[in-house]
C-alpha cells in the first residue's frame, strides 16, 4: 500500500530524507513519527480521552490506578519497606494513573513518606500535564523527570509501565523463499509517497530474530523491539542488583502471531500506518515472552503474563467498584459498572491486555499472579 509522504510536514521531511539516503527501518520511521522533537505525535499535546485519539485504562476509571498503587505499596512491604524507594512510571501520559495510585497507597503507613517519584517522559507537553496532575497528590514531593529509565539514580525501585512498551519502535522482517529481509519504509514509484519495501536479502538478519519466529515459512513476518528488549534487560539487572520490582501492562501476547501488528490510530479509528506520520499514534503488540526472557536472563524473577481482567479481579476490582457504587447516583452506578466491564471483560480490555511482573529474584506469588 502506498500513501502520500507529503500528507504531513513530517511525512514530507521523511520522504526527502529517504530520497537522499535510501529507505529507513520501520523502527526509525516509528521513532520519528512518535518522538521527532518538532513534529512527533507525542511531542505536541494531549492525545487521550474521548475527544482525543484513544483512551487508556487509567483514563477509563480511577479503579485502575488505585489498584496499581496498592499493588506497589504491597510490593514495597514485601521487599522490606526500603526508605527511600524510587516510584517510577514510564510514559505517564496525563499523570492520571500515578495520581490515583498515590491517593490509594496512602493506606499503607509509611509508604508515601519513603517514595521518591521519577517520571520517564519524552514529551514536554505531557510533562506539563503530569506536573498539574501530581501537584496536589504529592505535596512537597516534586517528581523528577527523566529522558531514559537508565538515567534513574541508584536505589530500590517500584516501576509501572502501562501502554509504554507498545510505543517503542519495532523492526519488521519478512521471510522469503531466499531467507530473511528487513521490511523498510521507502518511496513509491512516483518518488513522493511513502511505501513499504523489502530490504536486501541478508542471511545475517536471522541472528536478530528469536528462535520461534525464525523457523517461519516463507511469507511469515517477525517483529523485534530492540528498545523494549534493552529496557527489559536493564530492568531485570536493576531489580536483581538493587532490589524492587516492576509491573508492565500492555497489549500483546506471550508469543508473537507472525503477522504484522504495527498499527496507526487517530480519533479512535485505525489508519494506514504510513498515511500521516506525526498525526496518528503508532503502536505494535508487545512480545511478553521476549521481554520476560530478557529480564530473566539479566537475573530477575518474572511472573506472568496474566490477562488484565484476571489480574484486576484478583486485586479486588469488583469490591472497589461496589464501594464506589455505594455512594453513587443511579447514573454513576451505571458508569462504574460499564467501566468495570471495559477494564475486565474479553470484549473490552480484559484479555487483549496482559500484566507482567519483573522483580528481585526472591519474590513469589505476587498479588494478581498467583
Ligand atoms: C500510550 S501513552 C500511555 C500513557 C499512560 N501510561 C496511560 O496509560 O494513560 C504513552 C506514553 O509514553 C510516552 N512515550 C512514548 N514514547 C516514549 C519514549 N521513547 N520515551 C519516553 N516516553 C515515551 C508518551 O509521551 C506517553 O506519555
Amino acid at each position: 500500500m502506498t500513501t502520500p509522504g507529503g500528507a504531513t510536514p513530517l511525512g514530507r521531511r521523511l520522504a526527502a530524507r529517504i530520497a537522499r539516503f535510501g529507505p529507513m527501518t520501520v523502527a526509525d520511521y516509528m521513532a520519528a513519527a512518535l518522538t521527532d522533537p518538532e513534529a512527533g505525535y507525542y511531542m505536541a499535546g494531549d492525545p487521550f480521552g474521548r475527544a482525543g485519539d484513544f483512551t487508556t485504562a487509567p483514563e477509563v476509571s480511577q479503579m485502575f490506578g488505585e489498584l496499581i498503587g496498592l499493588w506497589c505499596a504491597d510490593l514495597w512491604d514485601r521487599i522490606g519497606r526500603p526508605d527511600p524507594v524510587w516510584l517510577v512510571e514510564l510514559g505517564p501520559g496525563r499523570g492520571t494513573l500515578m495520581a490515583d495510585a498515590l491517593r490509594a497507597a496512602k493506606a499503607q503507613p509509611g509508604f508515601l513518606e519513603a517514595v521518591r517519584l521519577a517520571l520517564v517522559e519524552v514529551s514536554p507537553a505531557l510533562r506539563a500535564r503530569q506536573a498539574e496532575a501530581l501537584g496536589p497528590a504529592a505535596p512537597g514531593r516534586a517528581p523528577i523527570w527523566l529522558d531514559h529509565a537508565g538515567d534513574l539514580p541508584d536505589g530500590p525501585l517500584l516501576l509501572i509501565a502501562n501502554e509504554f512498551f507498545d510505543a517503542l519502535p519495532i523492526r519488521q522482517f519478512e521471510k522469503t523463499a531466499a531467507g530473511w529481509r528487513e521490511r523498510l519504509v521507502g518511496l513509491a514509484e512516483d518518488g513522493e509517497r511513502l511505501a513499504f519495501t523489502a530490504g536486501p536479502e541478508a542471511p545475517a538478519l536471522a541472528a536478530l530474530i528469536p528462535q520461534g519466529p525464525r523457523e517461519a515459512e516463507p511469507g511469515g513476518l517477525a517483529e523485534v523491539c530492540p528498545a523494549g528488549l534493552g529496557l527489559a534487560a536493564w530492568l531485570g539487572s536493576r531489580v536483581a542488583g538493587q532490589g524492587g520490582g516492576a509491573l508492565v501492562i500492555d497489549y500483546g501476547a506471550a508469543r508473537p502471531s507472525g503477522r504484522p501488528s504495527l498499527q496507526a490510530v487517530s480519533r479512535h479509528r485505525s489508519q494506514d500506518v504510513l498515511a500521516a506520520p506525526g498525526d496518528a499514534d503508532l503502536t505494535a503488540h508487545v512480545d511478553f515472552g521476549a521481554l520476560a526472557e530478557a529480564a530473566a536472563a539479566a537475573g530477575a524473577r518474572v511472573q506472568g503474563p496474566v490477562i488484565q481482567g484476571r489480574f484486576l479481579e484478583a486485586l479486588g476490582i469488583e469490591t472497589r467498584a461496589a464501594a464506589l457504587a455505594r455512594d453513587a447516583s443511579a447514573a454513576q452506578r451505571l458508569a462504574i459498572q460499564s467501566d468495570l466491564e471495559r477494564l475486565t471483560s474479553a470484549a473490552g480490555m480484559g484479555e487483549h491486555f496482559k500484566a507482567l511482573a519483573v522483580t528481585q529474584p526472591d519474590l513469589d506469588s505476587l498479588p494478581g499472579f498467583a
